[in-house]
């Protein structure tokens, strides 16, 4: 097979502390899934048990042959209360970086995968300028702490899915309905990256930084506005944040699938008569990959890696179907010149999906909820054989 990826394109795979951890209890998605009136369908509890269970992913991530791991560090427990910083909890991640260090498996380190701490959301959160101060806070004590053992960070993970949720859908936390607060809260976004990718950057260890954006493919009815409503559409959810994203060593991608839009800019759901990957409601869409890659290089000019990318199926030759198309799609970007450095698959883990519980599986492994025994899918082992070949067929 001959290799359709640059020599040192780095395959890995992601978690975020929320989603595997467990006991997260000091956060706002903890106070918000124990809600009855949020409808998040169940709590995360203890999740994968990984606060405990790091060693054994780690070496899970080493064994499958993927070379960077992407985890997220928790805010809360790093930061309890204002301007207290626990030392153990700082130490407890710096086991966990050495670890995947012992097993010469590249730690990509997100600061903030949507969790922010209580005392902090409930003193305005994301919808105060405090924000931006207190992240760059928390970035700047962590970063001194752990930035000898960071090969790759990010800033904020998917902060226009943070807006986008929270404030114009409702279904993440605070779970307002609110357009002036969602700019706002955006604003605020921005900022922090902003300020968040300086601190890394100064502070100790050599990794490169930048942000992780939510991207698509954008389907708009054919109409006299149609444009005019892609322009809009990708102004609001992903540009300004892939502008914000231009202070960053390279641009993080995610993509799922396809958004239809009426001519108006209504959302339309899947198309009729199209495959939809049932646990998440959208549609079955590989392509999406290739198509937000090549627009967050177009708009940042920025190295490309996609720091997720996957889906929530419970059939795992689905899994592997959809990837291979993904993965043909960003080896068309890189034949076109596009400067991809790597893919790192969501999911590791089954894990804590939102407020969707843990009903959709989106890991190359599966997780026995009640022993915490790990069972690698067929997936697993064959994305580890793709990145040993550096090819995908
Ligand atoms: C998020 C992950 C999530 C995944 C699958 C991304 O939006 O960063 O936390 O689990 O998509 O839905």
């Amino acid at each position: 097979m001959p290799p359709s990826f640059p020599n040192g394109f780095l395959w890995g795979t992601a978690t975020a502390a929320h989603q595997v951890e467990g006991n997260n209890v000091n956060n706002d998605w903890w106070a918000f899934e124990h809600d009855p009136a949020r409808g998040v369908r169940e709590p995360s509890g203890d999740a994968c048990d990984q606060y405990h269970r790091f060693r054994d992913d780690i070496e899970l991530v080493a064994d499958l042959g993927l070379r960077v791991y992407r985890l997220s560090i928790e805010w809360s427990r790093i930061e309890p209360v204002e301007g207290e910083f626990s030392v153990a909890v700082l130490d407890h991640y710096r086991r966990v970086l050495d670890t995947c260090h012992q097993h010469a498996v590249l730690p990509c380190v997100t600061f903030h995968h949507f969790t922010t701490p209580r005392w902090a959301t409930d003193d305005g959160g994301w919808e105060q300028p405090a924000i931006v101060d207190r992240f760059t806070r928390f970035c700047e004590r962590t970063v001194a702490h752990l930035g000898d053992l960071i090969a790759i960070a990010n800033t904020i993970n998917e902060p226009n899915i943070v807006s986008l949720m929270g404030w114009l859908v409702g279904a993440f936390p605070p779970g307002r309905h609110d357009l002036g607060l969602y700019a706002t809260v955006n604003e605020h976004l921005k900022a922090a990256h902003v300020r968040a990718y300086e601190t890394l950057k100064a502070g100790p260890g050599d990794f490169p930084a930048g942000s992780a954006i939510a991207m698509g493919d954008w389907w708009i009815e054919p109409g006299p506005d149609s444009d005019e409503t892609l322009t809009r559409t990708r102004d609001m959810h992903e540009r300004q944040h892939l502008e914000a994203a231009r202070a960053g060593d390279f641009v993080g991608v995610q993509a799922y699938s396809r958004t239809r839009l009426s001519a108006a800019g209504l959302p339309l759901g899947p198309e009729p008569g199209r495959r939809v990957v049932e646990s998440m409601g959208y549609e079955f869409w590989p392509d999406a990959l290739e198509v937000a890659v090549r627009y967050a290089a177009e708009v940042t000019g920025l190295p490309v890696i996609v720091t997720e990318n996957g889906i929530g199926t419970h059939d795992d030759a689905e899994r592997i179907e959809y990837t291979t198309g993904a993965l043909r799609g960003l080896a068309r970007c890189i034949a076109d010149g596009v400067d991809v450095r790597g893919y790192f698959h969501w999911s590791l883990l089954d894990n804590f999906e939102w407020a969707l519980g843990y009903e959709p599986t989106f890991g190359l492994v599966a997780v026995d909820r009640t022993t915490q025994a790990r069972t690698p899918k067929p997936s697993a082992r064959w994305l580890g054989d793709l990145a040993r070949a550096n090819a995908v067929p």
